[in-house]
């Protein structure tokens, strides 16, 4: 990818960006309520922030070009064993560009050294090759199948666990910048 990717703060003006972002191709799964409307985005984003004034999780948004172009989060955050799980989604346009591989190294390096972190995980469904290479690209290797772990309607689907630790060798794609409030 040749432009780099800056993970910043999600804003109030970004609701509607996000409400077309969720209106993508696969993201349905990707927040526990629907976000169909900018106040629904505007909620999305407000569990966010508590998330992140609790320390539990934190969320960016990846902008390019100064667009928003996907998000990568951090959640589950378990201080006991310094553990956090990593999420990402991009946007339909900037999907097959490397987004989300350099969003999800940037964040396992933001998690490993300003957060502390040493074991990030994430899992895809078994029916997502694509998330599957992202993971794999961004240094997180797999684990194991966790069998029927979850259910979107009547389907049970499983799924495939990868983990990065931060001891781990560092991918050899690049990252992006980090920039916080
Ligand atoms: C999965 C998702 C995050 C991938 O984002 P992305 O920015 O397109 O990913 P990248 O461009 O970094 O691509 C990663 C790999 O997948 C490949 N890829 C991307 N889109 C593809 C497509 N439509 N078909 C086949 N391969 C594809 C890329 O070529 C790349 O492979 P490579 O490293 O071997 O070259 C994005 O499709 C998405 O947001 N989907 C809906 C939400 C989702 O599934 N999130 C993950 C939940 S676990």
């Amino acid at each position: 990818m040749g432009e780099t990717l800056t993970l910043r703060p999600w804003l109030d003006e970004d609701a509607a960006a996000l409400v077309t972002a969720f209106a993508g191709v696969g993201m349905a799964s990707q927040a526990g309520r629907p976000v169909h409307t900018e106040d629904d985005a505007r909620q999305w984003m407000t569990g966010w922030d508590r998330a992140a004034e609790e320390g539990s999780g934190f969320a960016f948004a990846v902008e390019r070009g100064g667009e928003v172009v996907g998000n990568v989060a951090v959640a589950a955050i378990e201080r006991r064993h310094d553990t956090g799980w990593v999420s990402y989604w991009t946007t339909a346009r900037a999907r097959g560009q490397g987004v989300a591989t350099m969003a999800a190294a940037t964040m396992a390096e933001w998690a490993f050294g300003r957060l502390g972190l040493f074991r990030l995980e994430l899992g895809h469904r078994g029916d997502n090759q694509v998330s599957c290479r992202v993971a794999a690209a961004a240094g997180f290797r797999f684990e194991g199948l966790e069998r029927s772990k979850l259910r979107y309607g009547d389907v049970r689907y499983d799924v495939e666990l990868h983990a990065r630790l931060a001891t781990d060798p560092r991918p050899p794609g690049g990252t992006g910048t980090v920039v916080e409030v």
